[in-house]
């Protein structure tokens, strides 16, 4: 049976749907069979990172009113064999989500692949709830700011309240994604540093991705970043988030410091 993982943030913009992309590649780059699902009804955006939009014919709705089986609205990627996008539709609201379609549609997914990866809609309303409600795993994508970290605490508070491992008295696994993260700003105090969003949301670190051209270009060109540009610091970034979403413990390292997160730690305790 297939994990089930959302990415989700409360607040928009903060990276959500370029981390999904690149998750969703970088596991697939592993021979994993991946379903990335784009929950983002109206506005419909994972499909243009991932450079699928021409290929949409069905989408996620169809598929919950019936007027498609889910094979025909899976969309392979070009690039690899065991990536797929279920996408959103463009043109209807997200009424048309029910909560008993997508527990339907997530079940069979479920049966298919190894790794279901929920793109949320911003927000804290119904769009946002429905995406994390059958999580096994969230990825909860921060940008080192306080408005982000503020909306990102919301997001933990329903993640332990409206899910349905939440519900049955179990614990979803939560995972912090910070994103956009810019060391010399950091330095200068433009920015949160590390440490501080770790310890307002205290939830573990899943990998640190710097704000970078790198991924602008990515998204440009319509590939996520590991694989626009496999080598690029973004996309080195992803695969070990990757790595550690799988369950690997790899060090954290901080793009654009040289000392690893924990060397830092432990000088600052030493001092
Ligand atoms: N690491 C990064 N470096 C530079 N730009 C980035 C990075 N991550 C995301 N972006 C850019 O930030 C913008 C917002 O990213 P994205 O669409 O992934 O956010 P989102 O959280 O899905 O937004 P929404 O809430 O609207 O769905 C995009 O233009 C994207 O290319
Ligand atoms: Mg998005």
């Amino acid at each position: 049976m297939g994990k089930v993982v959302v990415v989700t943030s409360g607040k928009g913009g903060v990276g959500k749907t370029t981390s999904t992309a690149a998750l969703g590649a970088a596991l697939a780059q592993r021979n994993e069979k991946v379903v990335v699902v784009d929950f983002d009804v109206g506005l419909r955006n994972l499909d243009l990172v991932m450079g699928a939009e021409r290929r949409v014919v069905y989408d996620l709705v169809n598929v919950i009113q019936g007027d498609a089986k889910l094979p025909q609205a899976l969309i392979r990627d070009k690039r690899l064999e065991t990536l797929f996008l279920l996408p959103a539709s463009q043109t209807r609201d997200k009424d048309n989500l029910t909560a008993e379609g997508v527990e339907r549609v997530i079940a069979e997914l479920k049966k298919y692949f190894d790794w279901i990866i929920c793109d949320s809609p911003a927000g804290i309303e119904r769009g946002a709830t429905l995406a994390m409600r059958h999580a096994d795993m969230a990825v909860v994508v921060t940008n080192p700011e306080v408005s982000s970290v503020r909306d990102s605490d919301r997001i933990i508070g329903l993640l332990d309240s409206k899910t349905l491992k939440a519900e049955r008295g179990e614990r979803i696994e939560k995972h912090l994604l910070l994103t956009r993260y810019d060391a010399n700003r950091a330095q200068r105090g433009d920015m949160l540093k590390v440490e501080d969003v770790l310890e307002i949301l205290s939830i573990p670190l899943l990998g640190i991705i710097p704000e970078s051209m790198d991924v602008l270009r990515a998204s440009n060109i319509g590939a996520p970043v590991t694989l626009a540009d496999a080598r690029s610091i973004p996309a080195q970034a992803y695969f070990d988030a990757a790595r550690r979403l799988a369950g690997e413990s790899l060090p954290i390292t901080i793009p654009g410091e040289k000392r690893s997160f924990l060397d830092k730690i432990f000088a600052r305790r030493a001092a």
